[in-house]
């Protein structure tokens, strides 16, 4: 498969063909959405949950998206790569969030960061996308501010809200994102939106009127065990977890009872060897 650029991107966006996008958040995790031909990987800072067992994003640092990011691009050939900025590692200045994108794109190995933020982070983004690394925006649900989100609740439910969506999602636009993440808005808002637009819009838990859908790999693969909270938004492709347990149990209760290692699983020895090393 072709290499996924930017312009490839845009090319899906005009043609009007859907933008496939996945988190990963280690080298198999990034093969595997590469194999898989999704065209954007996000290494997400939701990993902080789901890979690190965080009780948030915000406990996760540049360090380790680095770590991660590196992990990941190792695995990715194809798709276009874009890491997020943590918390802490952005909000300062336009400089401060510069050169942790430029760390991202030197360390990490990414092409692309993601910011959350609408206007009022417009200006770090203008900063970044003039100096050459692409930006994708995400405003709605911003993890990052659940603080004073009031958790991780839908948003602009009402018109007044909905037009605040759409006056930052033209801000991060004007200020040359490549396309704006929509999380957790109410369908026929975010297909306003997406009208409104000239960048592509990527969707999770937006309804299907966005440009593009993301979600959370360990989320859809159903890699986490049963009884967790999972967003509404969320589909479950595979229940992961209980093949994975089911194998390892299965381990387990074999070396219990001597059925594993069988012969096939040893290497063998001439038998006279065996008798020289007895003596
Ligand atoms: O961190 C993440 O996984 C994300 C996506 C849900 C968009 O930001
Ligand atoms: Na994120």
């Amino acid at each position: 498969r072709k290499k996924v650029t930017i312009n490839t991107l845009r090319r899906m966006y005009e043609k009007g063909e859907k933008i496939t996008m996945i988190t990963a958040h280690d080298f198999p995790s990034g093969l595997l959405a590469d194999q898989a031909g999704i065209d954007v990987v996000l290494v997400g800072d939701s990993l902080a949950m789901v890979g690190l067992g965080m009780e948030d994003t915000n406990q996760i640092s540049l360090d380790d998206m680095l770590h991660h990011s590196r992990a990941v691009a190792r695995g990715v050939r194809s798709a276009f790569l874009v890491a997020d900025l943590p918390m802490g590692s952005y909000e300062l200045s336009p400089k401060q969030a510069l050169q942790s994108s430029i760390s991202l794109v030197q360390k990490g190995r990414a092409t692309s960061v993601k910011i959350e933020g609408g206007k009022e982070i417009a200006p770090t983004i203008s900063a970044i996308t003039t100096m050459g690394i692409p930006v994708l925006a995400h405003i709605g649900l911003t993890p990052q501010r659940q603080g004073s989100l009031g958790g991780f609740v839908v948003q602009s439910k009402t018109a007044a809200a909905a037009s605040k969506l759409l006056s930052d999602a033209l801000a991060v636009q004007d200020a040359g994102a490549w396309g704006v993440v929509l999380e957790a808005v109410p369908a026929d808002v975010a297909r306003l939106v997406t009208e409104a637009l000239d960048i592509p819009t990527i969707g999770i838990g937006a309804g299907e009127g966005t440009s593009g859908q993301v979600l959370v790999q360990i989320d859809m693969l159903g890699n986490f065990p049963s009884g967790r909270f999972l967003p509404k938004f969320v589909k479950k492709y595979a229940d992961v977890f209980e093949v994975s347990r089911a194998a390892i149990n299965e381990y387990k209760d074999e070396v219990k009872a001597g059925t594993y290692p069988a012969v096939e699983h040893t290497y063998p020895v001439k038998e006279q060897e065996v008798v020289a090393f007895k003596q």
